[in-house]
């Protein structure tokens, strides 16, 4: 390594790293795309982006093997899930492949920003798809530009696998059913802050959504999906809602849970007022990884999970989880991309 950080104390703030990708779509093609030093866009004050937030992004990490190697973790998904994003939004889509060779090529461009094996640290990359050039009416852009660039990160939440304590946002939504909360979008995030800022302020590590019909069935954290496990060690249910985003990292527990560890996992409603069917719940994401959630405050009630402490399931899926992500442990086919 020749670079100087601290990767054992690093959060998730953006640094300007040498490199990052860049490509056009214009006249309905993909340029070539290229890697470049430069981290400022240059784009028209009218582009669709700016003004009616024609735009998605996704978010995916890099790892260090103990042997040293570099590898991305279903980056494929996080293709997938930019196209369904275009799709929502009259965007092109990116090509799968275009978009794993652009991810591969950031990583391996700014190789001696992925941390040691070991700190548990990573490389993120934040790719993203807008709408750009003159365009002041509400229609979807002629051009369109896509980058990823990265950075080095820590945990997320607060010193990271930590029980966390997280507020439900029952006056605020999120996304609604056949609005864009099953997709990457700005938008979502944007009418995240408010109630982000609430939970944050009062001492939580974020808002918990409800369901923007009833304001009762859980959705999800304003940056994971939920997953609680039953007190009878046997299930891990998870919210199905069309307004949570379909989370790779979610998926993979799913997965991983009833392949490895033999539970029952289902997609299900989960209503706000059965939570002590749970001993055990966590917020994920490829940020969050697996947060334990200590507490779910609504209104006047608190409701703890378990002891308070990290469930030992929790800790067993992070344990098998993170040990894939890091190539400790045999990944599932088709879920480790070496770079
Ligand atoms: N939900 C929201 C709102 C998110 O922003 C994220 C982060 O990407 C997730 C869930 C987790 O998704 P993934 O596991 O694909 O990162
Ligand atoms: C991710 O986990 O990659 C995300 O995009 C969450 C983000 C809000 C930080």
């Amino acid at each position: 390594m020749t670079v100087n950080i601290d990767w054992n104390n690093l959060g998730f703030e953006y640094m300007n790293l040498p490199y990052r990708y860049i490509s056009y779509w214009k006249d309905g093609q993909w340029d070539d795309g290229k890697l470049t030093d430069n981290n400022m866009l240059t784009i028209n004050e009218s582009s669709p982006i700016l003004h009616y937030g024609q735009g998605a992004f996704e978010g995916l990490k890099a790892y260090r093997t103990k042997s040293g190697k570099v590898q991305l973790f279903r980056v494929d998904r996080n293709a997938k899930r930019m196209q369904n994003s275009a799709d929502k939004l009259l965007m092109p889509q990116v090509p799968v492949d275009k978009f794993i060779d652009a991810a591969k090529q950031v990583a391996k461009a700014n190789e001696e920003y992925v941390p040691p094996y070991g700190t548990g640290a990573t490389l993120y990359l934040r790719p993203i798809l807008i709408g750009i050039g003159e365009n002041i009416g509400v229609s979807p852009a002629k051009e369109y530009l896509f980058t990823i660039f990265a950075m080095p990160v820590g945990s997320y939440f607060k010193g990271g696998m930590v029980p966390t304590k997280f507020l439900v946002a029952d006056n605020f939504d999120r996304a609604a059913h056949f609005g864009t909360g099953g997709a990457k979008v700005g938008g979502n995030y944007a009418a995240s802050l408010q109630a982000g800022k609430y939970a944050h302020e009062h001492g939580y590590g974020d808002a918990i959504y409800l369901d923007p019909i009833h304001h009762e069935y859980l959705e999800e954290v304003g940056s994971a999906n939920f997953f609680g496990i039953t007190k009878d060690g046997k299930r891990l249910l998870t919210p199905k809602s069309p307004s949570i985003l379909p989370s790779v990292t979610k998926y993979s527990i799913l997965d991983l849970a009833k392949t490895r560890f033999g539970l029952e996992t289902e997609e299900t409603q989960i209503s706000i007022h059965d939570l002590d069917q749970f001993s055990e719940a966590g917020a994920c994401g490829t940020a969050a990884v697996i947060t334990p959630i200590k507490s779910i405050t609504y209104g006047d009630d608190e409701y703890t999970f378990g002891d308070g402490e990290i469930g030992p399931m929790t800790q067993k899926i992070y344990d098998e989880l993170t040990g894939i992500q890091f190539g400790d442990v045999k990944a599932p086919e088709g879920w480790i991309f070496p770079i």
